[in-house]
């Protein structure tokens, strides 16, 4: 599949809204979100200096999500994809520009605000997975309730009912190393799920899985999305990307391109055949 062989028509899809509403949003310098849009990104650029030379890692990348879309970024190697998952993230601040997380300015907040907005609007999923390797599955999912100060029965009944919404209830008592991959990878899906966040972010989540696991992380990521979850995962792989709703391409720190899909399409979700450009 081909990503470049799609259009970006300027029309309403399954409720992403418009791309001039995306621009307008952009344009409002200064000026708080509303609460349908979950980021908003005006000129974000991340520098980093090293040893007096300058990496422009980001340079002015403006973006707009709304709740509930499922969005995949990709680009090639350098292109900023873990730079900008970063900022979404909280973890990091930009050189300039303004990001809006779910109406909160983050690109002003100071290290202590930043990381309770983190706990509080973002749950990770990573690459390798990041699971403690001596905790059952339970108590991996409890962790990070732990540090949120929930008591410990609410903690066990709410890492329950994460582990049973990624089909894991069975598992809950098994080591990392008594998994599967792929129901490792569900395990940390659940974590990243448990603070119930506004954004579930992924860098590469099936990076480390074979293509038959993949689908399956796919498939939970799916489900997710149609329950409402927001969802930004960074890939490198079309067949990965082709899950979601909406594919932005990074280009040497800018947005390539951003394409939006009809929801349920067909031809798409089964990751068979080149996907159909949204109608308009
Ligand atoms: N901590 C850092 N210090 C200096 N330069 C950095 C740092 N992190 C990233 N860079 C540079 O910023 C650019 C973007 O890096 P980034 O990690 O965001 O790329 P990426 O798109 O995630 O790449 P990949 O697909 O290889 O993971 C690269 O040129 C990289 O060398
Ligand atoms: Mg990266």
């Amino acid at each position: 599949m081909s990503l470049d062989t799609l259009v970006m028509p300027d029309a309403e899809v399954a409720g992403l809204g418009t791309t001039a509403e995306r621009r307008a949003v952009i344009a409002q310098a200064g000026a708080v979100p509303s609460r349908e849009w979950v980021i908003v990104a005006r000129g974000l650029t991340r520098l980093y200096d090293m040893g007096g030379e300058t990496v422009r890692a980001l340079r002015g990348v403006d973006l707009a999500i709304r709740r509930n879309e499922y969005v995949a970024i990709m680009g090639p190697s350098g292109s900023g994809k873990s730079t900008l998952m970063n900022l979404i993230g909280c973890l990091d601040t930009p050189s300039q520009g303004e990001y809006w997380l779910n109406g909160h300015q983050v690109s002003k907040m100071t290290d202590n605000e930043l990381a309770r907005i983190r706990n509080r609007e973002i749950g990770f999923v990573f690459q390798t997975f990041n699971l403690l390797p001596r905790a059952t599955a339970l108590h991996n999912v409890e962790l990070p309730l732990v540090y949120a100060g929930v008591s410990a029965s609410e903690r066990r009944t709410r890492a329950r009912e994460a582990l049973e919404r990624v089909q894991l209830g069975e598992r809950m008592l098994h080591r990392p190393n008594e998994l599967s991959g792929g129901q490792r990878q569900r395990v940390a899906i659940a974590r990243a799920l448990v603070n119930r966040p506004s954004i579930l972010l992924a860098d590469e989540p099936t990076g480390n899985l074979d293509s038959g696991t993949s689908e399956e992380i796919m498939r939970v990521f799916g489900e997710l999305a149609e329950q409402g979850q927001t969802v930004i995962m960074v890939t490198h792989e079309a067949e990965i990307a082709a899950h979601a709703r909406r594919v932005i391409v990074l280009r040497d720190g800018l947005v390539a391109s951003d394409d939006r899909y009809a929801d349920g399409d067909p031809s798409r979700r089964d990751g068979r055949g080149d996907p159909r450009p949204a109608a308009g």
